[in-house]
């Protein structure tokens, strides 16, 4: 064993390489936003154009799992706590996200495994979102 732990020739390409990409998550987040498009829940809180929305959280999760900082460049520290203040998000918002990125995560081709990470980040960072107490 060495001291890295790596004691054999296991795959150290990073999650962002393995599921293809920003074309993955340009494609993740398309499926994400066709759910947003029919989900009462949430819909109204997004503007009427929802493209640039749909590219910035593509970029963002991009960047987020080891991509090129293509979000940054464009739209500077990400924030995203601060960025989201404006809308209203309690339980039933936060799970009606995270049930739709799920989702689109699971109709992906990628492992079990980097379905669960990814699923995982989206549940503890929409966690953090959450600026209402609501009791539903
Ligand atoms: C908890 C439920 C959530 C709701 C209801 C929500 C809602 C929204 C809305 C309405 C926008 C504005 C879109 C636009 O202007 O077109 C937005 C932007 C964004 N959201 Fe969320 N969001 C949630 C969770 C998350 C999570 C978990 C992440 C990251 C993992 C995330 C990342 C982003 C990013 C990167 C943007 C673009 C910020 C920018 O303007 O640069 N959101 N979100």
């Amino acid at each position: 064993m060495q001291e890295d732990g790596k004691d054999f020739d296991i795959d150290i390409t990073n999650l962002y390489e393995r599921v293809g990409g920003t074309a993955f998550f340009v494609e993740l987040v398309d499926r994400f936003y066709t759910y947003v498009e029919n989900e009462p829940l949430i819909r109204h809180l997004y503007p009427e154009d929802l493209g640039p929305g749909k590219k910035h959280l593509a970029y963002f999760l991009a960047q987020y799992w080891g991509g090129p900082p293509q979000y940054s460049d464009e739209r500077g520290h990400p924030r995203l706590r601060n960025r989201h203040m404006r809308f209203s998000i309690g339980k039933r918002e936060r799970d009606a996200w995270v049930t739709h990125m799920t989702n689109a995560a699971k109709s992906m081709s990628i492992t079990p495994e980097d379905a669960k990470s990814l699923n995982e980040y989206f549940e503890n960072t929409a966690n953090l979102l959450m600026n209402q107490d609501t009791i539903n």
